[in-house]
């Protein structure tokens, strides 16, 4: 039976940040400032995690998305998703990774149960590469999707944050990653969340601005029209091309209308909305020993008060109380 928001939006995506720490520092994901990271004993343990997906996938949640800071840091975590694969009901795990780790980690997280993964890649030279994350591993990160591309992840998807002055002149040259392989490579549009003192209107380049680049420099896009797709991607093929291309324009078009997602923070937080504050806490009850009909009910009210779209536009600039470091994206 699947769940359903009061706005009849099927709701079988949850996304689950298990720390919020990261091996990077990139300049539009968090502030420059340096952040204070979470002490072990205030993020959910496994177990934790484990007990409420199981309490979520018989009311209606069959696809996670395994998030962080970087998941792949957390000690343990392979053996986690091995554990989440074996809950019945489970259809899909995914993976959203820095791709730091991906190499040597690669083989295992297949043998957990991924297939699906989704690496954050803003740059396709190694000085700006450092420049952006404030760490000198293009080249663990590009080996490592090397390597998954040969072991047969599938699909791989490159997302890419182009910010204007920093890494826009490297959108055709992404574009082009899709010509003659299988990636998939996402532009996504800065939103102001998370390193904002970075970001201003200009510094967001468009999905159409970055179509009209594409277009301009490498070829025709042709709508990609694979089994349909719960993302929110807008998906394209450059004529001839073997990857696909996909818009996530939050910013330009917001694409609320269709959202399957509720989101669980490292810390215990059910935030039904990437862009609103809104979470309910999951973590003190269950560390009060509560019922499982108790989480049920949690679960249901995050429902209940999951926005009916994002106020972006609205929320004055530094307004979020989370970086995105802290929701997972
Ligand atoms: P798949 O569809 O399974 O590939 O997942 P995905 O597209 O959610 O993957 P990923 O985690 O890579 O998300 C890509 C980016 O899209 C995120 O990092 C966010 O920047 C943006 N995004 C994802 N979900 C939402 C959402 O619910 N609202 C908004 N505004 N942006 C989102
Ligand atoms: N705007 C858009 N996307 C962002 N991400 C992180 N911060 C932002 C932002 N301010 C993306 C990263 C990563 C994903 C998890 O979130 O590129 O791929």
């Amino acid at each position: 039976m699947p769940l359903y928001d009061p706005l009849n939006r099927c709701i079988d995506y949850l996304r689950i940040s298990v720390t919020d720490r990261c091996n990077l520092s990139c300049v539009y994901c968090k502030p420059r400032e340096r952040m204070k990271v979470l002490p072990h004993d205030e993020l959910l343990t496994y177990e934790e995690i484990l007990r409420l997906a199981s309490v979520a996938v018989p009311l209606g949640i069959s696809r996670l998305r395994i998030t962080g800071g970087e998941p792949l840091i957390r000690r343990g975590i392979l053996d986690f998703i091995s554990s989440l694969h074996a809950l019945d009901g489970i259809e899909d795990i995914s993976l959203t990774t820095n791709g730091v780790l991906l190499e040597e980690m690669a083989p295992g997280l297949l043998a957990a149960g991924i297939s699906r993964l989704n690496i954050s890649l803003d740059s396709l030279d190694a000085r700006r590469f450092r420049e952006i994350t404030g760490s000198d591993s293009w080249d663990r990160v590009w080996r490592g999707i090397s390597r998954a591309e040969a072991l047969g992840f599938s699909p791989i998807k490159i997302n890419m944050v182009p910010v204007r002055g920093v890494n826009d002149d490297e959108i055709a040259a992404f574009a082009r990653l899709t010509v003659a392989r299988r990636i998939h490579v996402r532009f996504i549009e800065f939103m102001p969340i998370g390193a904002h003192d970075r970001w201003h209107t200009d510094a967001c380049v468009t999905a159409d601005r970055v179509r009209e680049i594409i277009e301009r420099e490498v070829g025709v896009l042709v709508p990609f029209a694979a089994k349909k797709s719960a993302g929110p991607s807008d998906n394209y093929q450059i004529t001839g091309g073997t990857g696909v291309i996909g818009f996530i324009s939050p910013i330009s078009k917001h694409f609320c209308a269709s959202c399957r997602r509720l989101r669980l923070t490292a810390d215990g937080k059910i935030r039904p909305c990437l862009l609103s504050d809104t979470e309910i806490d999951v973590k003190a009850p269950m560390r009060g020993g509560c019922e499982s009909g108790e989480l049920e009910r949690l679960l249901r009210l995050a429902l209940q008060v999951k926005p009916e779209r994002h106020y972006l536009h609205e929320t004055p600039s530094g307004c979020y109380q989370r970086t995105m470091s802290k929701i997972g994206g």
